[in-house]
């Protein structure tokens, strides 16, 4: 296994162009399983998620050829019975399904674990595979799901935590080659959504509504093959804007799409952060003094729960009380015991957590746990005094593209070594 080590107290300065969007990538990899024709996606980001997407799309019968950061995949036929131990392994294949009962009438994969940030339930995909007319049994640790037709309906996804983004996604796919018309309520709003919605519009499916809570899908007889450039990584950039923040740097982002990042921009100038927007650049100059703020994580376009631990790492540099609530999932906190461990003063209090910031942090040895709170730890690092070992960063490389290149370059004192 791999850690980084970072010497921190350097602050970051330099240009940093965003990668593809993993989250829009994995549903729209899958979107090809549709079709029996090529189809061409552009700006994947080359990250382990999407190898690994690539490899469950294969075994399912499909082509796929990765040139640099363009994928072809042509499911000329595919099966509906998935690898057991490969989809178990990742709990985002969950969204093969909807492909494969949209195609096929039916798909049977392996119930999707839980992760460190949450049961992760489906309950509300497989509503909408019945609402279709899907006959939905989980048995022997697989989810089978099979339809003679399926046909369109109206239906609520909407759930205790709010919208489902992968179950949107799912049901929004099946639907496509449904008959007649759905009406998905309740619909989860994210970008990554509207990327897939594009890209199922530019195969031939009839979709309005995407982005809004009300989306409408009239079904086709089939899909055709499609090109399509996969949207910036709007989690990406949020991280190294708040990297440039913590580490007292300037850094200039390019390739972005600030527009999907509104409510983190929001909470940064909140905090004293300088941000400038120019079309898909975005300039974050550390704060004179960095402030306090409070935030809540919401489905979009509130506060992202995947930037919540980056936030934290910063507020445990800002002077004051801050009071960060995660609302989407119920233990998204793993950053909290290592964070501690840098001298941050947290304590967790039901969904909150409330921060005492102002006391520097000190470099330390730190364990990944997920991958967004992996990034936090980094942050950490880049901003401490000393030296911090970052291990089990293979959760790192599932979601940040060549993230120790991308910081090296602006400066940061980062490298990668194999765990003593
Ligand atoms: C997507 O996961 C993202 N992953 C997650 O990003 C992100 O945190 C999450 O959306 C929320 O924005 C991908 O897109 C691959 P949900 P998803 O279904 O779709 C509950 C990252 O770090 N729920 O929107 O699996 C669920 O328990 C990852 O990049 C049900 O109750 O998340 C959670 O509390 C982490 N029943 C809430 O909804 C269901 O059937 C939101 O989950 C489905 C979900």
């Amino acid at each position: 296994m791999q850690s980084l080590l970072i010497q921190g107290g350097v602050p970051l300065r330099g240009e940093v162009v965003i990668s593809g969007s993993k989250n829009a990538t994995l549903p729209i990899l899958a979107a090809a399983l549709l079709t029996a024709e090529p189809c061409v996606i552009r700006r994947v980001p080359d990250l382990s998620d999407v190898k690994f997407m690539g490899r469950i799309l294969q075994s399912l019968g499909a082509e796929v050829s990765i040139t640099g950061d363009t994928v072809q995949v042509q499911a000329r036929k595919v099966k509906a019975f998935g690898d057991y131990d490969l989809i178990r392994q990742m709990r985002g294949s969950v969204c093969i399904m909807g492909p494969l009962l949209g195609r096929l009438r039916e798909a049977r994969v392996s119930y999707p674990g839980g992760c460190v940030i949450g049961a992760r339930p489906i309950n509300l995909h497989l509503k909408g595979f019945a609402a279709l007319g899907a006959k939905v049994a989980i048995d022997e640790g697989y989810v089978h799901a099979q339809a003679r037709r399926l046909q369109g309906a109206e239906m609520f996804l909407g759930g205790r935590s709010g919208p489902t983004v992968l179950g949107t996604a799912n049901v929004m796919m099946a639907a496509t080659l449904a008959e007649g018309v759905t009406i998905i309520e309740s619909a989860a709003c994210e970008p990554e959504v509207v990327d897939l919605a594009k890209f199922l519009i530019a195969m031939g499916a009839k979709i309005t509504g995407a982005g809004s809570p009300i989306i409408t899908v009239t079904g086709v007889k089939e899909l055709h093959g499609a090109e399509h450039e996969v949207i910036p990584d709007r989690i990406e950039t949020a991280t190294y804007a708040i990297a440039a923040a913590a580490t007292g740097g300037e850094v200039t982002i390019r390739g972005a799409r600030p527009d999907h990042l509104n409510a983190v921009l929001d909470k940064l100038r909140e905090a004293g952060v300088r941000v400038a927007r120019a079309g898909t650049t975005l300039t974050v100059r550390h704060a004179s003094r960095l402030k306090p703020v409070d935030l809540t994580t919401l489905p979009f376009a509130g506060f992202p729960t995947d930037v919540q631990a980056q936030m934290m790492a910063l507020m445990t540099l800002a002077k004051g009380t801050s009071i960060i609530t995660e609302r989407v999932f119920e233990s998204r906190f793993m950053h909290v015991s290592e964070l501690s461990r840098m001298g941050a003063d947290i304590e967790i209090e039901g969904p909150s957590a409330i921060v005492k910031g102002g006391r520097p942090l000190s470099g330390a040895p730190v364990m990944a746990s997920d991958l967004r709170a992996s990034a936090a730890l980094v942050i950490a690092g880049l901003a401490a005094r000393g030296e911090t070992q970052v291990n089990r960063i293979y959760h790192l490389d599932r979601g940040y593209e060549n993230i120790d290149g991308k910081l090296r370059q602006l400066g940061a004192r980062i490298r990668r070594v194999n765990e003593s």
